[in-house]
């Protein structure tokens, strides 16, 4: 499965380069100095031949399905679930370590589905080349339920998202720009990407429904949490919302633990959890905000508070997060696990 690395630096394939997560791909894997001996950049037909600068030299985009794979070792999928399913494998027989953005592989038992903060050892259970990055909305709260779940036991957690329109990629935030234009001259709306305006309105998030009622982001929640916490007992209820921010997503999060909760406590790991900021003041109402919360790496985490509505009120905790859905919960996310792939080579 693995090949030998040059330690020097990792050959690279960035697929999806010209999206909304392929641009903070490059910025992540920039600031955070990742080795790279070569690099590919690779989107559709639509984009061959663009360039694009990285580190001071310049990159001409190729055509993802044309790619011969051969050569490089790790791949950072971000060009939609259809193009992973199709494409990974691929990548994947041929020797690279795919770390996949798509819900594509997210459920499938041999691929490992991984937080660094939370489950850094699954990358090595894998049975194949390919991990996947979990969904943001789930990174999201993952991120501070962990240090939570370890301590008290997580029962229960019910979750109310307000997702920005750059989760659902480049097109949408564009779209956001040209409505709030459109709206304040007194024209329609117009929506193209999204199914209802989304300028001074907001939406249950844009995915399908299911027979119980429940849209795909919302199962993808469930459904990943269990996986993630290695626990299909815990009650998971999320309804996911899209609002009219450009970036960043918020959460509230009511959740309900096997042993009673003790609010210093609760500070004082929340504090010390990697990748968590406490952003909590009360006496200048200053708590997390997705403005505050984009352009870098920590889950913001305010509001915390006892449910006093909970059946053991002493067991149960409110919280309000936000986060960059963009980095944390896409690009970052996927170059931390790059970074713990290169650790393991260098063992
Ligand atoms: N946006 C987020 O916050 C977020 C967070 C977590 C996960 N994700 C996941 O990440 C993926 C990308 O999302 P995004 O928001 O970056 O979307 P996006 O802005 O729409 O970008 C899509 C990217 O995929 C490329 N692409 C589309 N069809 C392709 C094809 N047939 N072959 C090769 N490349 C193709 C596009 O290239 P062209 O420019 O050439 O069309 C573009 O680079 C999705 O699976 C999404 O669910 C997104």
């Amino acid at each position: 499965m693995t090949r030998e690395t040059n330690l020097e630096g990792v050959n690279l394939v960035v697929a999806g380069v010209t999206g909304a997560v392929g641009q903070e791909f490059l910025r992540v894997l920039e600031e955070r100095n990742f080795p790279i001996r070569r690099l590919a950049l690779l989107a559709s037909p639509r984009s061959a031949g663009k360039i694009i600068p990285f580190r001071g030299k310049e990159y001409t985009v190729e055509t993802l399905e044309n790619f011969d794979p051969s050569g490089y070792d790790i791949a950072l999928f971000s060009a939609g679930g259809g193009v992973s399913k199709a494409q990974a494998p691929r990548f994947a027989d041929a020797g690279v370590v795919v770390v996949d953005n798509s819900s594509a592989f997210r459920m499938e038992p041999d691929v490992p589905l991984v937080i660094p903060e939370v489950n850094p050892e699954s990358v090595n259970k894998r049975k194949r080349n390919i991990i996947a990055n979990p969904n943001c909305s789930t990174i999201i709260a993952l991120v501070p339920l962990w240090p939570l779940h370890r301590h008290f036991g997580l029962k229960r957690v019910v979750i109310a998202t307000y997702q920005a329109v750059s989760g659902a990629g480049a097109r949408a935030l564009e779209e956001l720009r040209r409505q709030t234009e459109r709206v304040l001259r007194g024209e329609d709306a117009r929506p193209e990407v999204f199914p209802h305006p989304i300028a001074f309105n907001l939406f249950s998030h844009n995915s399908e429904i299911d027979d119980e009622g429940f849209n795909l982001e919302e199962r993808k929640m469930i459904r990943e949490t269990h996986k993630i916490f290695e626990d299909e007992t815990i009650g998971v209820c999320a309804t996911c919302i899209r609002v009219p921010t450009f970036r960043s997503h918020a959460e509230a999060i009511n959740t309900e633990f096997a042993e009673p909760v003790d609010l210093e406590e609760v500070r004082f790991l929340l504090g010390k959890a990697p990748g968590v900021r406490i952003v909590d003041d009360r006496a200048s109402n200053h708590f997390p905000m997705p403005l505050e919360a984009s352009d870098q790496d920590d889950i913001l985490v305010g509001r915390i508070r006892r449910d006093p509505s909970a059946p053991r009120p002493e067991n149960a905790l409110a919280f309000f997060v936000a986060g960059d859905q963009l980095r944390k919960g896409a690009a970052t996310n996927a170059v931390q696990i790059a970074e713990l792939i290169l650790q393991e080579r260098s063992r």
